[in-house]
């Protein structure tokens, strides 16, 4: 059995694809170079070629601030990429597991979001990317829409490994603490992913973070304790917690944006990695491919 990956050097992509292999899966895995998920041609070869049966959409347009004035490439890959491999995996009988994100909400919630609560986008990437799940949602193909947010990997650039090179130029960070959701490593949503497409799971969106609440302050604080712990000698002496508007963007986002685990977390019969456990695994793993 075929498993199709697109997007696969992206962050997200090289954890799926890495997962598929070590489970000695058949995995068909392209990169945006190799196949560009706006290109319905491009696309009708690949499935005509490999005939998958499973297919996870890891392209996205992920640049939150540059899709403010990008939004027709945007829209591109993430309404109209969505769509295309909607048809094709109804064409060809395949699962489709297709990602999207915490900023389909605008963050005006105090309590985690169910699948069901209503998005309301407050920039282009969360507009284009709610635009790519009701177009995955009216066609005909079996699927799951994984939200997911605040993602990291040990590839790629994230919040991350930001954080951590600017800890070791600088004695001092400033960083937003009054915006809250749930970092998520990719190697957990990997996982996640997998299981719901091979569990014979019923069409619909699934909520998959790790568990635990965060603002970018804490995450940050997070980062350097355990980077400090593994051994990386940080020369960073202060972090500061600053407001948002003292950090303006491009694009708004969501001051909430935390996503209720429970349809997963029964779906899978167990609960999502504590977003702290997860962290140091995934910079110990770092730590270990650097030194
Ligand atoms: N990163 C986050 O914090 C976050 C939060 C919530 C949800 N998500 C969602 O999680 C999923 C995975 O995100 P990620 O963090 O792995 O993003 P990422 O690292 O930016 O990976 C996305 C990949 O898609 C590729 N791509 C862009 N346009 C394409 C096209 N037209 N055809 C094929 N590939 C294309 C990109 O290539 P280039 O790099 O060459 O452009 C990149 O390799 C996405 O659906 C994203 O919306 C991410």
């Amino acid at each position: 059995m075929v498993y199709l990956v697109t997007g696969a050097k992206g962050q997200l992509g090289q954890a799926v694809v890495a997962l598929l292999k070590q489970q000695g899966k058949q995995v068909c895995a392209f990169s945006r170079d190799q196949l560009d998920i706006g290109d319905y041609g491009q696309l009708a070869e690949v499935f005509a070629e490999h005939q998958p049966k499973i297919v996870f959409n890891c392209a996205a347009y992920t640049q939150v601030d540059r899709a403010e004035s990008e939004s027709e490439i945007a829209h591109r890959v993430n309404a109209q990429g969505p769509k295309y491999l909607a048809q094709l995996c109804t064409q060809y009988d395949a699962f489709l597991c297709h990602f999207s994100t915490d900023y389909v909400f605008n963050g005006k919630a105090f309590l985690p979001y169910e699948e069901n609560a209503v998005p309301s986008p407050l920039g282009v990437y969360g507009q284009t990317k709610r635009q790519g799940e009701a177009a995955v949602e009216i066609s005909q193909a079996r699927y799951a829409i994984l939200r997911t947010a605040w993602v990291y990997g040990l590839v790629g650039k994230n919040f991350v490994k930001t954080i951590l090179r600017l800890a070791q130029e600088r004695e001092t960070l400033r960083i937003v603490e009054d915006q809250i959701g749930t970092p998520t490593w990719t190697g957990d949503l990997a996982e996640v992913a997998l299981a719901l497409a091979e569990g014979q799971t019923e069409n619909g969106i699934y909520h998959v973070t790790n568990s635990g609440v965060a603002s970018w302050y804490d995450f940050a604080v997070a980062i350097c304790e355990e980077a400090t712990h593994l051994g990386w000698d940080l020369r960073v002496k202060e972090i500061i917690s600053i407001s948002t508007a003292e950090y303006p963007t491009p694009a708004e986002r969501p001051s909430y944006s935390v996503l209720s685990r429970r349809k997963v977390e029964e779906k899978l019969g167990h609960k999502m990695t504590h977003w702290r456990v997860a962290l140091r695994q995934m910079l110990k793993a770092l730590w270990e491919s650097e030194h």
